[in-house]
């Protein structure tokens, strides 16, 4: 069995991110399907390579029963864009960013926006949390949610 493999991918891969990859991860779990996956995150910046993710993330979520224990590390221009199937970014920076960098390697298929899994077409994008509050990091979480549900389900199909 050939695994999907999955990258999600913000800025500092500290807040949204690691946030994605454990709420889909815990998804995938649940539903008996972590055979059918490679799920990792990555960053765009690189700041905080090497750190776990920003502790406000790690207790919201926490709070909804999700486990974040990634360790920061910045997207590779080359071999992440080969290796994964799909890059999923954020925001649209995030996404714009990632197109760009495919283009070296001709993968500009395999990147996405997070928000192309809402299926009610609610959001625009999945915010930088970093500099507000605690109802921030908590609209992501709702986000990521919607957003992980929509994927799974296109995966499934
Ligand atoms: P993230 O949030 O992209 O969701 O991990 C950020 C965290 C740190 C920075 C930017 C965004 N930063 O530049 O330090």
């Amino acid at each position: 069995m050939v695994k999907k493999k999955i990258l999600f991918v913000c800025l500092g891969n500290i807040c949204r991110s690691p946030a994605a990859e454990a709420i889909f991860t815990h998804l995938v779990e649940q539903k008996g399907l972590s055979h059918l996956f490679e799920i990792d995150s990555a960053g765009l910046n690189g700041y905080h390579n090497g750190e776990p993710a920003d502790s406000r993330m790690i207790k919201e979520a926490s709070g909804r029963g999700y486990k974040i224990t990634s360790i920061s590390r910045k997207v590779d221009q080359i071999s992440d864009f080969q290796k994964y199937d799909m890059l999923i970014g954020m925001d649209n920076s995030n996404y714009n960013n990632l197109k760009r960098l495919a283009a070296k390697t001709a993968t500009e298929h395999k990147v996405y926006r997070m928000v192309d899994f809402d299926t009610e077409r609610r959001y625009t994008e999945v915010p930088d949390p970093y500099y507000g509050g605690r109802e921030g990091f908590q609209r992501v979480l709702d986000i990521l949610e919607e957003c992980s549900n929509g994927l799974i389900k296109k995966m499934m199909l």
